[in-house]
């Protein structure tokens, strides 16, 4: 593949990758086989879940890596290597050989070709609702690490991905670790036994302070210097509501079961305003409403110096709940109970994929994407109604004509789009709008 294409081509190449791969696909690995594994997208998380998809259960190898960036898939095979050396069990696993080794643009069509079952996807989010197509379409079973899109368009293709494998049998898990994390499966069966009663309202938090930014580089056109630091653009993470806050956005939807018919918010882009930090916002505060009339507050900040807090707080008739980052749980009220820290704590970044690979094995495929499709929809609803600054409805934000797909997609020059501005930019909008 060129260095460039098209945004016509790029959806064309998918198309037509997907349906080659459709007729070999084929749903393997139950029971006892072995799963092979590839990862696309080997940065740090990419390299982080292989590990631990190795660690979280039996009779998985890894076999297959692709990443953009030879650089960044080097470092990913070096930290394995390491790993593998400290560790026999992990070393007997990793199977990876130089020929499955992919980079590029197309990097992840050579993953699916490479005789795999099951495939990590940990790319910049932009990526994600092509990269999840392709895989499902070759019958490949999916970890996907969250958000699952950045846009609209983004949703409704994996909304029709998830459909697809479901008549499929193919499992999907998502990044959504709380979902497999102890302390939250137990405040959540207290909650939905009726602890705290009937939910009336809560407040999600993800505030910290600054992340890492990568120096450009002077070979590095506009659009690998944007792609390296694709944190501090919407088209490619979703900005830091979606990229992050979207943890404790899923964990309202679970709390609520439900999720929000509507937003209304604000933010802005008050102290991180280098142009090296790209044209996102660095605070959001945003009010969702609920069907049952619930409302939650979103308030999401990356500014260093600043206080941190990451957790969910929900008030209900008859008490609240309480979770919070460093692994504790509440609930205060009349049924009162607090988490007990267990002597060995399961990391809930394994435990996540043990239950995904179990999954498969037992033929009753674990399938989370639509619910992780909501989530992020939900935080880009927030995100619109704080760009836009208006009020934005579920069925707008699921309906909306958003694609923030580049005009081109692959490296060369690329204007970094405008910082959204409340009462000027619109819902319905394309890469330079
Ligand atoms: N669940 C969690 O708690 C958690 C934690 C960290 C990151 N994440 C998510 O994981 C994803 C990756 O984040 P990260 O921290 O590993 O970022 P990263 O920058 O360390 O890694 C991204 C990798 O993707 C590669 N890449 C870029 N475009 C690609 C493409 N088109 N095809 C293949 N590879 C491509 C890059 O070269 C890089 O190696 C993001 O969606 C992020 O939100 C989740």
């Amino acid at each position: 593949m060129s260095d460039s294409v098209s945004r016509r081509t790029f959806i064309q190449t998918t198309a037509a990758a997907t349906a080659a791969f459709a007729l070999h696909g084929g749903v393997r690995a139950s029971g006892s086989d072995v799963i092979r594994v590839g990862v696309i997208g080997c940065g740090g998380r990419g390299t982080g879940a292989a590990r631990d998809c190795l660690r979280g259960s039996d009779g998985v190898e890894l076999v297959a890596l692709g990443d953009l960036a030879p650089d960044r898939l080097a470092r990913c095979r070096a930290e394995l290597a390491k790993a593998a050396q400290a560790d026999p069990a992990f070393a007997a696993r990793l199977k990876v050989t130089d020929d499955r080794c992919f980079t590029g643009f197309d990097a992840y069509q050579k993953v699916l070709a490479a005789d795999v079952d099951f495939v990590i996807l940990a790319s910049p989010p932009f990526f994600r609702p092509a990269h999840l197509a392709a895989a499902v379409a070759a019958g490949k079973h999916v970890f996907a690490e969250k958000p699952v899109a950045v846009d609209s368009a983004g949703i409704r293709s994996v909304l029709e991905t998830y459909r697809l494998a479901k008549q499929k049998g193919l499992a999907i898990g998502v990044g959504t670790q709380r979902r497999h994390q102890a302390e939250y499966l137990a405040t959540l069966e207290r909650i939905q036994g009726g602890a705290i009663g009937t939910v009336l309202s809560g407040q999600v938090f993800w505030n910290q302070g600054g992340l890492w930014n990568l120096e450009r580089q002077p070979d590095w056109t506009d659009a690998e210097w944007q792609i390296r630091n694709w944190l501090y653009f919407t088209w490619l993470s979703g900005d830091h509501i979606v990229e992050q806050h979207v943890h404790n956005i899923d964990v309202a939807n679970w709390v609520i079961g439900a999720h929000p018919v509507k937003a209304i918010g604000t933010g802005g882009r008050q102290v991180r305003t280098d142009p090296k930090f790209g044209h996102i916002y660095d605070h959001f505060a945003i009010d969702f409403e609920y069907p049952s009339g619930a409302r939650v507050l979103s308030m999401s900040r990356q500014m260093q110096g600043t206080r941190g807090r990451i957790g969910e707080h929900f008030i209900g008739t008859k008490g609240i709940a309480e979770m919070k980052n460093e692994g504790s749980a509440e609930i205060r009220g009349a049924n009162a109970w607090a988490w007990q820290r267990p002597g060995t704590r399961i990391n809930p970044y394994v435990q996540e994929h043990t239950d995904l690979v179990a999954s498969i094995r037992a033929g009753k495929p674990l399938n989370e994407l639509e619910t992780v499709a909501q989530s992020t929809l939900t935080a880009i609803m927030g995100r619109e109604a704080a760009y836009t600054g208006q009020e934005i409805t579920w069925d707008e934000a699921l309906n909306a004509d958003l694609d923030l797909t580049p005009p081109q997609v692959g490296y060369g020059p690329l204007a970094v789009p405008p910082v959204p501005m409340p009462g000027q930019t619109k819902l319905s909008r394309r890469f330079t709008e």
